[in-house]
């Protein structure tokens, strides 16, 4: 079966494309999630083919997250939108105690079951909205993929901002959502344009880079890394911001023609100073000759 969001192979008619967020409240959320882990959580989790893939797939990712954890093995992560456990299961060996919490019992549910071994994992069901279970100033890192995209901006900004209040200071947010600038994610939205998805909305956003470096400054964190796929890392300090050189890689994104004008006219302006250096070299030598040869003479 092809893959919900491939624009490339069209559309499956495939059991989860059935499904539709009714509305955009959050009890349309859980029952939109309810009904997808009920459905088919493998597939509708990232997209994945079968068990082996959600399982690969799930090492990949806990990679990815495993090296903003402490090193000493005893720190304190949080997934947002858990899911049923695919990226916690591989995480768990790296932490002294692994959080996830998800808007959908029934996905909370089944990773409970899986996960049931792992003793220092804990999953709860949340309102959808904010991390209202979870202590203040208690995890070295916060995480979360394939989650901001499905829910409003409005709602993702109140998870930056609680995600902030939960992180201990010097604590790190990672979290991945879709670059509606990028050919690759630009794709992905030209097909959720597709009719069918009017009639059975899906709950799909996209984001541009400086988006998201500008919603994390005003949850009040340092952004510290945002790639072109959005992959971003922010820290909870004491003062916002986003520094000098990822300005200009975001803005390099952001508007990447722009960014290569730019780039030619700085090459162009080093050309001309170092003409101009050779120019006054030449200059002071062509005087200096006539008065060497009449101190000679
Ligand atoms: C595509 S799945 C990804 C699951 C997991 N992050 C992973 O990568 O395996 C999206 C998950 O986000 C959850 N979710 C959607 N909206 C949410 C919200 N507002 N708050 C918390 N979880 C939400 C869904 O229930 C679902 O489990």
């Amino acid at each position: 079966m092809p893959k919900l969001s491939d624009p490339s192979s069209g559309l499956s008619r495939g059991a989860l494309e059935q499904l539709e967020l009714e509305g955009d409240s959050l009890g349309d959320h859980r029952q939109f999630w309810d009904r997808a882990a009920a459905v088919d959580a493998i597939r509708a989790i990232a997209d994945q083919e079968d068990a082996s893939s959600f399982e690969t797939s799930g090492m990949v990712d806990a990679a990815g997250v495993a090296t903003l954890l402490p090193a000493t093995g005893r720190g304190a992560a949080l997934e947002i939108g858990c899911g049923i456990g695919r990226v916690l299961q591989h995480l768990a060996p790296r932490c002294h105690e692994l959080h996830g919490i998800d808007i959908s019992a029934e996905m909370v549910e089944q990773a409970r079951r899986r996960l049931a071994h792992l003793s220092n994992v804990h999953v709860h069901v949340g309102n959808g909205y904010d991390l209202g279970p979870l202590d203040d100033e208690s995890f070295d890192l916060v995480f979360s993929q394939f989650v901001f995209q499905h829910m409003p901006k409005t709602t993702a900004y109140n998870y930056f901002v609680e995600a902030r209040r939960v992180l201990r200071p010097d604590g790190l947010l990672r979290f991945q959502v879709p670059n509606i600038l990028s050919d690759e994610h630009f794709a992905a939205f030209h097909h959720f344009a597709q009719p069918w998805f009017v009639e059975h909305p899906y709950p799909m956003h996209f984001y541009t880079p400086a988006e998201v470096a500008s919603l994390l400054v005003r949850a009040g964190f340092w952004v510290e890394d945002i790639d072109g796929v959005i992959i971003a890392v922010a820290r909870k300090t004491d003062q916002a911001g986003i520094g000098g050189a990822l300005v200009e890689r975001v803005v390099g994104l952001e508007h990447p023609t722009m960014a290569q004008r730019l780039g030619e006219l700085e090459r162009m302006a080093e050309e001309l100073e170092r003409m101009r250096r050779r120019l006054a070299v030449r200059a002071a030598n062509a005087l200096r000759r006539p008065l060497r040869l009449r101190r000679g003479g």
